[in-house]
């Protein structure tokens, strides 16, 4: 008999959480004008609002805490992080900051100029506001397949090499980089093939365009290279991880996923000239070059969990308790995005509840439902989040009408899994009775979905 794979380590310190009563939470979510970014954590059973910075940290973790060099310059817990990400990434240059925005931010502000172009595959919210913010655009150059939720590619995260060929060849001389995000979050947590990365890097070297990763979820990228790539199946997941990094010029990190800790992120390249302007914009917005917005502990606590993140069997543990509870739900018949991705499993709305109108914002009424019916907090990807249109402040209606359960790493028990799935399927099995949503009585211009308020149809 195969064996199944087991959590590679055992259980420490607890921490509790709440179980409360529907009538309960119908109270508390009514209170919170049914925005679950308005609950209080204690309100919530299992939290799955993100996976970022939500994990829980080893006892190694815990204890490079105490050795934490605080010293604002030429911090030893620098040293080591430094040292770490350069024997993880291959690049020799690297910049603590305070999260993922930050390293963009730093980053973009050497690199994005108005009327760029920066292609990418689906980039990230943050990532594309950055570029925004500073008048160019980002160019999605995903493959057709990556918003098909089930066409069972396994690497949907993806650039095709036909569409950035065209934006580059449409677009000489105004193009600073691509931004190549692993896993792709935005496209479901889907990852990129190395044949796919060497095909985009070997076209960015032709036209001389520098290639960054996004690399916030690398580990699990690599993961899924071992896994569905030809040729890697007994390569170790540090080895894959360096070789995606190698066809790469550098990339921003949040370290709050595949780190491995609550808060963190940075900077690494090798263009020695990006690097010395990049680090002036780390010191005026960050903080000194040797802690850039972390605390010497904080460094420290990353320096071991990249080692960590970057393991097989914590990896397989991981991806594989994701896997478990989308397989689970596709076992059940709830419709859910196909490949399940790495960090999250997504409820395409538009198939659970087609019975609510798009207009009273179906996927918001699904993940408050999920909330009503379990405790459990999603995240609504749908009409929310895309906001309205800047022009005629209709609302845009996205493709996809998403509710994303973001796994924390390390963090929830399969038993924490079947409850989930069980509690999916009771809604699923009287979606027939779900035939109104909600109306919005008062949103923010932009970015509404955080302080939004609706009222019950
Ligand atoms: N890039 C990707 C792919 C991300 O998923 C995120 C954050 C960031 C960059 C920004 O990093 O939060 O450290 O500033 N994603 C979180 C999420 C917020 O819930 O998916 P940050």
């Amino acid at each position: 008999m195969k064996l199944p794979y087991a959590e590679p380590y055992k259980v420490k310190m607890v921490e509790s959480i709440k179980r409360s009563t529907l009538e309960q939470r119908k109270k508390w979510i009514k209170k919170a004008h049914y925005n679950l970014f308005n609950l209080s954590s204690d309100k919530v059973f299992i939290d799955l609002l993100t996976d970022s910075g939500t994990g829980a940290m080893s006892d190694q973790q815990w204890s490079a805490l105490m050795s934490g060099d605080e010293s604002y310059a030429g911090s030893k817990s620098f040293l080591k992080l430094k040292k770490t990400v350069n024997k993880i990434t291959g690049y020799k240059y690297f910049l603590p900051t305070h999260q993922g925005r930050a390293a963009e931010n730093v980053l973009f502000s050497v690199l994005v100029k108005e009327g760029n172009i920066i292609p990418g595959n689906s980039h990230f919210d943050t990532t594309k506001g950055h570029i925004e913010f500073r008048k160019a655009t980002a160019v999605d150059c995903s493959i057709d397949e990556a918003f098909n939720t089930t066409a069972q590619h396994p690497f949907k995260g993806n650039i095709d090499p036909k569409k950035l060929k065209k934006v580059f060849d449409d677009n000489p001389d105004n193009i600073p980089f691509v931004v190549f995000t692993i896993t792709c979050n935005t496209s479901g947590g889907q990852p990129v093939s190395i044949e796919n990365i060497k095909a985009v890097s070997k076209l960015c070297k032709t036209y001389n365009i520098p290639l960054i990763f996004d690399a916030a979820r690398f580990a699990e990228n690599a993961y899924f290279i071992k896994k569905r790539e030809k040729g890697y199946e007994n390569t170790s997941i540090k080895k894959i991880a360096k070789e995606m990094f190698y066809y790469g010029d550098g990339m921003t990190m949040s370290a709050k996923k595949d780190g491995l800790v609550n808060m963190g992120g940075f900077i690494a390249l090798n263009n020695e000239e990006v690097y010395k302007q990049a680090a002036i914009y780390n010191i005026m917005y960050e903080g000194f070059l040797t802690y850039g917005g972390m605390n010497g502990r904080d460094m420290a606590a990353l320096a071991v969990g990249l080692d960590e993140a970057t393991e097989f069997d914590y990896l397989e543990s991981r991806i594989e308790q994701v896997a478990y509870l989308g397989e689970k739900l596709i076992e059940y018949g709830v419709p859910v995005l196909q490949p399940i991705g790495g960090h999250a499993v997504f409820l395409d709305a538009n198939k659970f509840v087609p019975t609510i109108p798009r207009e009273e914002y179906r996927a918001q009424a699904l993940a408050i439902e999920l909330y009503i019916v379990g405790g459990i907090r999603g995240v609504e990807i749908g009409t929310v989040l895309a906001d309205r249109d800047p022009f005629t402040r209709k609302n845009r209606y996205p493709e996809l009408e998403l509710v994303r359960l973001a796994i924390p790493r390390r963090t929830y028990s399969l038993n924490h899994m079947k409850y989930i799935a069980a509690v999916l399927k009771n809604i699923y099995d009287s979606r027939d009775q779900a035939k109104s949503g909600y109306t919005i009585i008062d949103e923010a211009p932009i970015m509404r979905h955080f302080t939004v308020k609706f009222k019950k149809n």
